[in-house]
């Protein structure tokens, strides 16, 4: 693994640097003092307890063609025409006081491309080591007119800026792994700080299956950074399902943020980017900064500023093709919350009887034990292999046109990525029809007084999810605790699509295929 970028950073409401304060010629008492009273103002203000985070759903503009290679200067005039959206964004985030902005992934060029078509887009993007800001220095690193145009707006906006771009290194036959083209070309995410520096530079690892065009690096990046509001982590995407660096960047790095450009597309009942994402940020106990690309045919929508206890903002528009921008304010530091043992309350409650109704139903591809819950209140359990969901609930009517059941699946999910699953989850079934358990749906009309729901996990990573009908999320309505009950804090505020525990046994993984052409085992962190 790669260590963490190191980098000091002042405030930018400091108007001055360490050098001219300290660079006194005459060292007497009372420039000591003078200089006492400027450290203690730097330190104060370099410090901050808040800060105000943004993120930008884009809505990028395309390509006309994204499978033919075009020339460089029809690549660069497309990525200027995202930019200057971008630039709306950035400007507009730093007028009302954002310290940071996230832009989403493929932000700039969008996706779909072949290995050939991507490369008139990508630019060599240095180490951040080499400490460079491509604003004040734009031709040090060859043809980087992307870099240089990030730069200069975090560095005019005096306002972190964190995008999403695409890297080339050349390699040659003597590295057995240099593709046959002669170059890597990573899926990156990089950060220019407040004076335009490149302070971060992160290769997408768990690349998602139509990303052939990009290479994931030999090991996972663990890419971190400080701030005077915080140290920050960053990941892409699809790498928010693995332990690589996700996982590694809070349990072993302690970052308070983490940083999130995607390009998601949403998937009910468990994988709506807002739902899932606000959950990893409660799960893990960070901050997360989630931007999302905007572009409803894929179902990619859904933004967010997710601190551990709560979503401080998000949006889900499947109804324009309007880009957002989200502020918040957020805690440098979030208090760490008290650990939750996700097996406790549950491994108390006495083993259901067999055979009592149980019924099975596929849900994202996986098979899940269910129980249609048949009461307005209730205790059910149910079982599959070594996890037990445990619900109690209270619905404020039973209705006869809607179905809800309680589910547990414990297995090797395989479609789209592998990755092993426990969830526990209650769900309003697509239809009447208990084969629709499981199936995507959007809307639901009953409402739930309390719920409370649990499950004997195998696992200490498990992200508890609230969604209500149209997609929305339940902020203040639930909450976690020390024993492992997500449970309702006050009848909730709209109808009920799904309550979730995703708990995730990164422990069975699959080793990846150390066969295959590009990917190389990580070592675990
Ligand atoms: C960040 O700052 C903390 C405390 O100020 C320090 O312990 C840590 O080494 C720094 N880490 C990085 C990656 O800069
Ligand atoms: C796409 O094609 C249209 C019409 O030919 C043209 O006006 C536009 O500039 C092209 N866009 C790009 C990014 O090349
Ligand atoms: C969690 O709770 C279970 C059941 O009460 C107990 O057996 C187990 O030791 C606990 N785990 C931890 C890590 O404390
Ligand atoms: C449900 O699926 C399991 C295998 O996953 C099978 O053993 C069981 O018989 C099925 N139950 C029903 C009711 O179909
Ligand atoms: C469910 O369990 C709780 C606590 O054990 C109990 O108070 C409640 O009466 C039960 N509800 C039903 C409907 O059985």
């Amino acid at each position: 693994m790669t260590t963490g970028v190191i980098l000091p950073v002042l405030a930018p409401t400091v108007g001055f640097r360490y050098s001219q304060p300290l660079e006194f010629n005459m060292i007497t008492s009372q420039s000591l003092d003078y200089v006492a009273i400027l450290l203690f103002w730097v330190l104060k203000a370099s410090c901050l307890d808040t800060f105000i985070a943004a993120v930008y759903e884009h809505a990028v503009i395309f390509p006309n063609v994204t499978l033919t290679p075009v020339s460089h200067e029809e690549a660069l005039d497309l990525m200027n025409q995202n930019l200057d959206l971008l630039e709306g964004a950035i400007t507009l985030a730093a007028k009302q006081g954002a310290h940071i902005i996230v832009t989403p992934e493929d932000a700039i060029y969008s996706f779909a491309f072949s290995r050939e078509s991507i490369y008139p887009y990508l630019e060599d993007i240095p180490d951040p080591q080499v400490d460079w800001i491509p604003c004040n220095n734009p031709n040090r690193f060859g043809r980087t007119p992307v870099q240089e145009r990030l730069s200069c707006l975090a560095k005019s906006n005096s306002i972190y800026v964190v995008a999403n771009i695409g890297d080339k290194k050349p390699c040659s036959a003597s590295d057995p792994q240099c593709p046959p083209d002669g170059r890597y070309q990573y899926n990156t995410d990089v950060v220019f700080d407040s004076e335009g520096r490149l302070v971060a530079r992160y290769h997408k690892q768990n690349l998602f299956l139509t990303e052939s065009h990009f290479n994931a690096p030999k090991e996972p990046e663990v890419v971190t950074f400080n701030t005077t509001f915080g140290k920050f982590g960053i990941f892409t995407c699809f790498d928010i399902l693995f332990h690589d660096p996700a996982v590694t960047l809070v349990k072993d790095f302690h970052v308070d943020t983490i940083l999130f450009p995607t390009a998601w597309m949403n998937v009910l009942p468990h994988l709506s980017a807002i739902e899932f994402h606000s959950a990893w940020a409660v799960g893990m106990g960070v901050n997360f900064l989630a931007a999302n690309l905007h572009y409803r045919i894929t179902k990619m929508t859904g933004s967010g500023i997710y601190a551990p206890d709560s979503p401080k903002a998000f949006h889900y528009d499947m109804k324009t093709e309007e880009g957002k921008l989200l502020l918040s304010h957020l805690d440098a530091h979030p208090r760490p919350r008290a650990a939750v043992n996700w097996t406790s309350y549950a491994s108390g409650i006495e083993a259901p009887s067999v055979g009592n109704g149980e019924f099975n139903s596929t849900v994202f591809f996986d098979e899940y034990t269910f129980l249609e819950l048949k009461g307005i209140t209730g205790n059910y359990t149910v079982c599959q292999k070594d996890l037990c969901c445990h619900l109690s609930y209270q619905m404020s009517e039973k209705r006869s046109d809607e179905v809800y059941a309680l589910g547990a699946f414990d297995g090797l999910h395989t479609v789209e990525g592998s990755y092993y699953l426990q969830i526990c989850t209650l769900l309003k079934c697509r239809t009447m029809d208990l084969h629709t358990c499981g199936e995507s749906v959007e809307t639901a009309s009953t409402r739930f007084e309390m719920f409370s729901l649990s499950g004997t996990f195998g696992t200490q990573y498990v992200f508890p999810e609230v969604l209500l009908s149209e997609v929305q999320l339940a902020p203040g309505e639930f909450q976690v605790s020390s024993d492992g009950r997500l449970f309702s804090l006050k009848p909730l505020s709209g109808p009920v699509l799904t309550v979730t525990l995703f708990g995730r046994l990164y422990e069975k993984d699959p080793v990846p295929n150390a066969s295959s052409d590009f990917t190389v085992q990580a070592p675990r962190g």
